[in-house]
């Protein structure tokens, strides 16, 4: 059994480098934190007058008021696909992604991980992020990327041609349900599970399933600690995504994944995050 110190040791240049970044890219939150519940007041927001890294938070936030407004959600509104398009290729969404991918492979030579399970893969920009790291570094453990829409299957199935001696496989996962038996027999502990933004569109309480399957969770996701919301919560919970709390969270991680590591405390610390935005739990 590892214990945080082991991990905390192991991970610290990784830290270092997530500290520096966040610190620095979302360190004026709050700005765009009061500006949001302005925007939800239909009162004018100029883009100058927020930090550049949520800009795009802005225009989406601007689109999902009008559909409100119209009474019609559409999730295929061109603008609204657009604005996912952009938002998957933002400095802080990529450099999210690589340190999700980065944590996961360093824990995976650590523990001697035999297989990762990624879920809410989507549209696998994730996943391609992690064929690209384990190729470069020639370390080529099978991953089972699973979601609960069968899209998943296509999107990963282009990796499967730009990666053809990858071990891929996918499955479709629902994670409010236990995972499968053909799921189940895929997977040989120790299994590390990684995901960015799912469980904020599922709920927390998958997490009994998830621990049916894995072993290390390296969670990116944002559970808010500090009990208050912002205006982008609120009008976000319109596409899905719902705040989950760590208060919430904390019991049924216990249960399941007693070892747990709050990667980015010291950037809650400095800039008061309400977001824990990285999470390492085992069993
Ligand atoms: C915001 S996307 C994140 C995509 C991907 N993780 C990434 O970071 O690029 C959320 C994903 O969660 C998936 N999802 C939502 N509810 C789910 C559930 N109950 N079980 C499995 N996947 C789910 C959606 O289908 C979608 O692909």
């Amino acid at each position: 059994m590892f214990t945080v110190e082991v991990f905390k040791e192991k991970l610290a240049d990784l830290e270092k480098e997530y500290f520096d970044f966040v610190v620095k890219h979302l360190g004026q939150w709050e700005v765009w934190a009061e500006a949001s519940q302005r925007v939800v007041n239909r009162e004018e927001v100029k883009e100058d007058e927020i930090p550049e890294a949520f800009h795009m938070e802005l225009k989406m936030m601007r689109v999902v008021l009008e559909m409100q407004d119209l009474g019609k959600f559409d999730w295929n509104d061109p603008r609204l696909k657009e604005i996912f398009a952009e938002i998957t290729q933002m400095p802080f969404y990529k450099f999210f992604g690589e340190m999700v991918v980065k944590i996961s492979l360093r824990l995976a030579t650590i523990a001697g991980v035999k297989t990762f399970l990624e879920i809410g893969a989507g549209k696998a920009n994730l996943t391609g992020i992690m064929l690209r790291q384990m190729s470069k570094e020639n370390k080529l453990i099978p991953l089972i990327a699973t979601d609960a829409q069968p899209v998943i299957l296509e999107n990963v199935g282009k990796l499967k041609d730009e990666y053809p001696q990858a071990n891929l496989e996918t499955v479709i996962w629902n994670i409010m349900e236990p995972p499968s038996d053909e799921l189940l027999k895929k997977v040989t502990s120790p299994t590390l599970l990684y995901e960015r933004y799912t469980l904020n569109y599922a709920n927390f309480k998958a997490m009994e399933n998830v621990a049916r399957a894995a072993d290390i969770l390296v969670l990116g996701d944002w559970f808010n600690h500090t009990g208050k919301l912002y205006g982008y919560d609120e009008v976000f919970k319109n596409i899905g995504a719902n705040p989950l709390f760590y208060k919430d969270v904390k019991p049924i991680l216990d249960d399941y994944f007693p070892n747990q590591y709050i990667f980015d405390q010291r950037v809650l610390d400095a800039i008061k995050l309400p977001n824990i935005t990285l999470l390492i739990a085992w069993k």
